[in-house]
């Protein structure tokens, strides 16, 4: 069986919807590692008898530091996938050039990169709103689209409500994408 290292950074909410749909059907969740101490996806994950890690960046001097460490934890579980799900972190070389991440965001990109992405879509005149999945590169948000899923905002369309659909796509898009990802081996 196939295994991923899942990396996220607050609730949790995408980890746990991957352990639930993923783990032990179509591959193994060996570790999750967050870089905040206090997630409080690390005691949900731990409930469903995944190890969390904990590498709390405030310890760190520079990103480059914080990243070695983040590899050399990665590499321990040799995983075929590393995915970022919620996790909040600027990646420096470090990590880009030796770990195959994906990554969830949730914009149509290459619209709305970086932090906010959800209500900077919600205050743009688009039409639509959406979620990618995107390989991890250098550039912030920046790697190949994979998949992207789109929805088209209602007259009355709240923030929140807005929200809520793309969190239900996100846990729908991210998992597809893993089980894709890892039967075609690419
Ligand atoms: C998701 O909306 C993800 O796309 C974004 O951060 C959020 C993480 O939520 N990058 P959760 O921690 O999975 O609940």
């Amino acid at each position: 069986m196939k295994k991923i290292v899942i990396l996220f950074s607050g609730q949790g909410s995408n980890l746990l919807n991957l352990i639930d749909q993923l783990h032990m059907r179509h591959c193994e969740v060996v570790a999750a590692i967050t870089n905040r101490p206090d997630a409080p996806g690390i005691e949900k994950a731990g409930q469903q008898g995944i190890h969390v890690d904990i590498i709390d960046h405030t310890h760190f001097t520079s990103r480059e530091a914080f990243d070695g460490e983040l590899v050399r934890q990665i590499n321990a579980y040799k995983p075929d996938l590393v995915v970022m799900a919620g996790f909040m972190r600027i990646l420096t070389p470090v990590f880009t050039q030796s770990v195959k991440a994906i990554n969830l965001h949730p914009s149509l990109l290459p619209l709305f990169k970086g932090a906010k992405a959800i209500e900077r879509s919600f205050e743009s005149d688009k039409a639509d709103g959406g979620v990618s999945v995107h390989w991890v590169s250098q550039e912030l948000d920046g790697g190949a689209v994979i998949d992207q899923r789109s929805f088209t905002r209602s007259e009355d369309e709240t923030l929140e409500s807005f929200t809520l659909k793309i969190r239900k796509i996100e846990h729908t898009l991210l998992p597809e994408t893993i089980i894709t990802l890892l039967s075609s081996d690419k």
